[in-house]
């Protein structure tokens, strides 16, 4: 585990991991989890809009994630915001506050956009953020893409600034690359994220060198070992 007062990040089960973490002591879970859609993510490689990078089959992504995990979710938290809600309807409750996430895909046979689920009771709201393979809403200051389901930095802050406060505390039980901590962080949020798989325990490093994460991260961890210039790979 790495830990700091505001930063923690851990590789493990997440289902194992939020065991040990208290009733109702996370302010908000913001997650990204498996759709269980098989996903072999080939970045708009349908559209004439950008050429594809293949970032191979996840494994992680056959089934959607037991029912145990999202209690576990619903007990930490006090709110709960989960991307692709529509894949995990039979274990939600009804809602009046979705996010509809509009992908500015072009024309092409991807989907438009995203269903995002919030526990929240306000109305339905829409984000528009181009995403779409080498095409993103803000070219002068791209993400580095560096996960196969990585989700805009972008549309994470637009969500922490709309529904959760400065200080407070975000769990990303599915964090991939740590884009959601990457926005609480600069965005002044404490974050927990769990991650299983040491391969995709990827962190955007100009962010994180933008948001200062990563002398932490090197003083704690001596031996990262640094991928083609932008990506670290943590292996605890
Ligand atoms: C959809 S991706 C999240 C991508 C992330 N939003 C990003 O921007 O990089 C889901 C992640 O959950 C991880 N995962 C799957 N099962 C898990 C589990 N039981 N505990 C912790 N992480 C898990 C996968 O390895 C994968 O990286």
């Amino acid at each position: 585990m790495l830990n700091s007062d505001r930063i923690t990040l851990i590789h493990g089960d997440c289902l194992e991991e939020m065991k040990k973490i208290p009733d109702k002591s996370i302010d908000l879970v913001l997650t990204d989890p498996p759709y269980g859609i098989d996903s072999h993510s080939k970045n708009a490689s349908r559209s004439n809009l950008a050429v594809a990078k293949d970032y191979g089959k996840c494994e992680w992504d056959k089934n959607i994630p037991e029912k145990r995990i999202f209690s576990e979710m619903f007990r930490v938290s006090k709110n709960q915001i989960i991307f692709g809600g529509n894949y995990f309807v039979e274990y939600l409750k009804n809602s009046p506050c979705w996010i509809f996430w509009d992908k500015d895909n072009g024309n092409n046979d991807f989907a438009d956009g995203e269903l995002i689920y919030t526990s929240f009771s306000s109305s339905v709201r829409k984000i528009k953020w181009r995403w779409a393979g080498m095409l993103q809403e803000d070219m002068k200051n791209k993400d580095i893409r560096v996960h196969p389901t990585q989700k805009p930095r972008g549309v994470l802050k637009w969500i922490l600034e709309k529904y959760s406060n400065k200080g407070q505390t975000i769990l990303d039980p599915f964090m991939g690359s740590g884009t959601t901590g990457v926005a609480c962080k600069e965005l002044n949020r404490n974050f927990i994220g769990i991650e299983i798989n040491c391969c995709v325990l990827y962190i955007n490093a100009i962010a994180l060198v933008i948001t200062g994460i990563i002398d932490y991260l090197v003083a704690f961890f001596p031996s990262f070992n640094v991928v083609i210039g932008y990506t670290f790979t943590v292996c605890i």
